[in-house]
């Protein structure tokens, strides 16, 4: 089974040529799965290109890491077809698992090997990289390789699975929730090597239930929920339909009146001599509105998932 908890790793470190990247890395044609209890996905359709970080942003139970287990062939779906680099996802396993890099959900490691045992016996077992390399991205993560993973952080367990795929420098890599349990430090230093991978014209593939995360990283994003795909869109196009909520405080409060008439925002209530406002889309009228005020603070709150979800059910057809 190649549900190894560090993934698959590639080869190309050893000099092979990179295989061709004609065809795009991930494409989904009407995929369904559905588990017993009505959990699962349905219809996805999804192509994602080469050098780019999607996005698959969605709440608990919304079908992520069926999504993810249907990439890596760990599960077999219903009805439509799952393809990676023009190969078919089931057929083809052997030859895609080789060029990506994968981190599960829920990962599971060899409690009594060290992080460092745990990637040579991956290297002994489908190649990887020399020991350098591992030192430098053990260095990079600030992960102690010589520790049995049972001894670790759960943080520090994630660590060793991110480094375990990363290392290998796969065309594509299929992170389930690379971040969870990681603090800022560390999950920066994730996204910038995130970037780095799509700058070399490497592909990624990454669920996330933080809108904020996703935000951060990725391109495009495919909005989940229930199974099914709500939307795909590039980042700036879902801040900009979002709803936010916006605590504006002046000095003078009978000036807020000229925030009424502002294109987008509707006062949601007021707080002692300030104000809570909903902004729909730009925030740029408000923003020149506020320029006339004597602003003595301000803060605008990230609209949560479930905004960000609504907006797409509830705004104009698109
Ligand atoms: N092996 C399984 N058998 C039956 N139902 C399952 C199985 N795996 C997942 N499900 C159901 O399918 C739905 C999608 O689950 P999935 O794990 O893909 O969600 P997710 O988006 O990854 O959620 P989370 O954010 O909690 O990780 C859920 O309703 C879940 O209960
Ligand atoms: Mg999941």
């Amino acid at each position: 089974m190649t549900a190894s908890p560090l993934g698959v790793a590639d080869t190309s470190w050893v000099g092979e040529t990179t295989a061709s990247r004609a065809e795009p890395p991930i494409t989904l044609e009407g995929v369904t799965k559905v588990y017993r209890g009505g959990g699962g996905v349905r219809e996805l359709t999804v192509e994602v290109g080469w050098g780019e970080v999607f996005g698959f942003l969605g709440p608990n139970g919304a079908g992520k890491t069926t999504t993810i287990r249907l990439l890596l062939d760990l599960i077999r779906p219903q009805s439509g077809r799952v393809r990676l680099f023009g190969l078919d996802a089931r057929r083809d396993a052997v030859a895609i698992h080789r060029r990506i890099g994968y981190l599960p959900g829920e990962l599971a490691l060899y409690d009594r090997l060290s992080a460092r045992e745990t990637f040579a016996h991956f290297a002994r077992l489908r190649g990887g990289p020399d020991e350098a390399t591992v030192e430098h991205w053990a260095g990079e993560f600030d992960l102690d390789l010589d520790r049995p993973v049972r001894t670790l952080s759960r943080g520090n367990r994630q660590k060793v699975g991110l480094v375990g795929a990363l290392m290998n420098e796969p065309d594509l890599l299929v992170l389930d929730e690379p971040t969870v349990g990681l603090d800022p430090l560390v999950q920066r230093t994730v996204h910038d090597r995130l970037r780095e991978a799509v700058a070399s014209g490497r592909t990624v593939f990454l669920s996330s239930h933080v809108l904020s995360e996703v935000a951060e990283v990725a391109d495009r994003v495919g909005l989940i929920k229930d199974g099914r795909l709500i939307a795909i869109e590039r980042v700036a196009e879902i801040r900009a339909r979002a709803v936010h909520v916006v605590e504006v405080r002046v000095g003078e409060p009978e000036g807020l009146a000229v925030l009424e008439g502002v294109e987008g925002v509707s006062v949601r209530e007021r707080v002692g001599d300030g104000l809570r406002l909903e902004v729909v889309g730009s925030l740029n009228p408000l923003v020149a509105a506020l320029a006339g005020l004597d602003v003595v603070d301000l803060s605008v709150h990230e609209p949560s998932l479930e905004d960000v979800f609504l907006s797409y059910y509830d705004g104009p057809a698109r």
